[in-house]
């Protein structure tokens, strides 16, 4: 297991692009391998977990090959079953969202991961996808993976799910490609919405509608056309360095081509709340942030899915601001990669913060961050998060159980030094 060390009060400046966003990337890939026909994807994100949904569209029968630098084409439209048990890795997307594909394909397909995904529940794709016809079975009485999916003979259905999920939508709505009828998911309050936008853009048959804060999205039947993609930066990935630059004196960042689409920069609205000085360009598609003081705000349940991602990062500028940050609603961070609650209560106490975490909750009292050595859990963003803390308190901090940010930034290490000025 490897460690990295940040040194603190570097500032941050330059201009940077982040990584290929990792949800549509996931989606590029599996309508890609349904589509009738060769599909192009410019800017796919590099991570493994993205490679895990790769190796499984591959293994269904759509060739991925690469053709040029950050360019995939996608040999789609004739799948079979797979010979082997599909492996998502950490990758929860990637069960979640293959689960929703192969319960249209008529044939058996078994999904597990590694031991933080066996942990993490699939009832909440499991049970929509059986009420559309599909036999689903999963451990622990069908909560837990591994997962298996005999496919076929779908019926529509009109679903509310019960938890705000961005990856059951997803999984109900290409399912919903391959079903009887119409496909409806009801959103309360509207969660990410890459599935329904990419469906568009593959000429499904798709509608949404709006009001308010709740979304509708109406699927049927449908032969995906090929496409070609350009798949704009991660705004969960530059948050970090938004943050980063909000919090450590002297800094200025501009991440560049960034996906400025709904449900996605909720953390943008909080850390202006908060006193940031950040601001958006949609015609350039970039974020800019400067470093400015902060002060505590309230995080509602109703804003928590626009954020989700960015509740460990959103912590740590928490930590620096005057006053207190309270998060409310987020019981689904207990069933991320880690109980990032419980992980961002105790990794942040070790670099001198005051975190107290509640059944769906935490509340950061603001501080001053001190150097030390705190733990990812294994979990991309709890490590990256810190490593953001480090870089605000004077002296260097280290992470240990670094090496899962590959699963979605292999370029961080690289990214800090271009724009600490530490780049060889
Ligand atoms: C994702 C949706 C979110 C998010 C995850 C990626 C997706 O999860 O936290 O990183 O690609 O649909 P939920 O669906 O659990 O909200």
């Amino acid at each position: 297991m490897s460690s990295f060390t940040v040194g603190g009060r570097a500032p941050l400046s330059g201009r940077l692009r982040v990584p290929g966003d990792k949800s549509m990337s996931h989606r590029a890939l599996l309508l890609g391998a349904l589509a009738h026909g060769t599909s192009q994807v410019r800017g796919l994100s590099a991570g493994l977990d993205v490679g895990r949904t790769r190796a499984a569209v591959d293994a269904l029968g759509a060739a991925v090959r690469d053709v040029g630098p950050e360019i995939v084409e996608i040999e789609g439209g004739a799948l079979h079953e797979p010979d082997a048990v599909l492996d998502a890795g950490t990758s929860m997307p990637s069960m979640r969202l293959l689960a929703g594909l192969v319960a249209g394909q008529p044939f058996l397909t078994v999904l597990t991961g590694d031991e933080s995904t066996t942990r993490r529940p699939v009832d909440r794709v499991a049970e929509p996808l059986r009420l559309m016809g599909a036999s689903v079975v999963a451990r622990a009485g069908g909560t837990l993976p591994p997962l298996v999916v005999r496919g076929g003979s779908l019926s529509g259905i009109d679903y509310t799910p019960p938890v705000a999920s961005a990856q059951v939508k997803g999984a109900v709505l290409l399912a919903g490609l391959a079903a009887e009828g119409d496909t409806v998911v009801r959103e309360r309050v509207a969660t990410r919405a890459h599935t329904e936008e990419m469906l568009a853009v593959c000429g499904a048959d798709v509608r949404v509608e709006s009001s308010g804060s709740e979304r509708t999205v109406r699927v049927r039947r449908s032969v995906l056309r090929p496409f070609e993609m350009t798949i704009p930066g991660d705004p969960s990935q530059a948050a970090f360095w938004l943050v980063a630059a909000t919090i450590v004196p002297g800094s200025a960042i501009t991440v560049e081509d960034v996906y400025l689409g709904p449900a996605r920069l909720g953390f943008v609205d909080v850390l202006r709340r908060m006193g940031a000085k950040i601001e958006t360009d949609e015609g350039k598609r970039t974020i800019t942030a400067a470093y400015a003081p902060l002060r505590g705000t309230e995080v509602t349940a109703d804003e928590l899915p626009g954020l989700v991602d960015e509740v460990p990062v959103l912590s740590v500028a928490a930590a620096v601001a005057e006053g207190s940050t309270r998060f409310c609603g987020a019981g689904e961070l207990r069933h991320k990669e880690t109980d990032r609650i419980d992980a961002m209560c105790t990794e942040l106490a070790r670099v001198g913060a005051r975190v107290e975490g509640f059944g769906d909750g935490l509340v950061v009292h603001g501080g001053r961050l001190t150097p030390g050595r705190a733990s990812s859990h294994g979990d991309h963003r709890v490590a990256m998060a810190l490593a953001i803390a480090g870089l605000a308190a004077e002296g260097e901090t280290t992470i240990d159980r670094w090496e899962c940010v590959a699963t979605s930034y292999p370029g961080f290490e690289a990214d800090l030094a271009t724009s600490t000025g530490d780049a060889p």
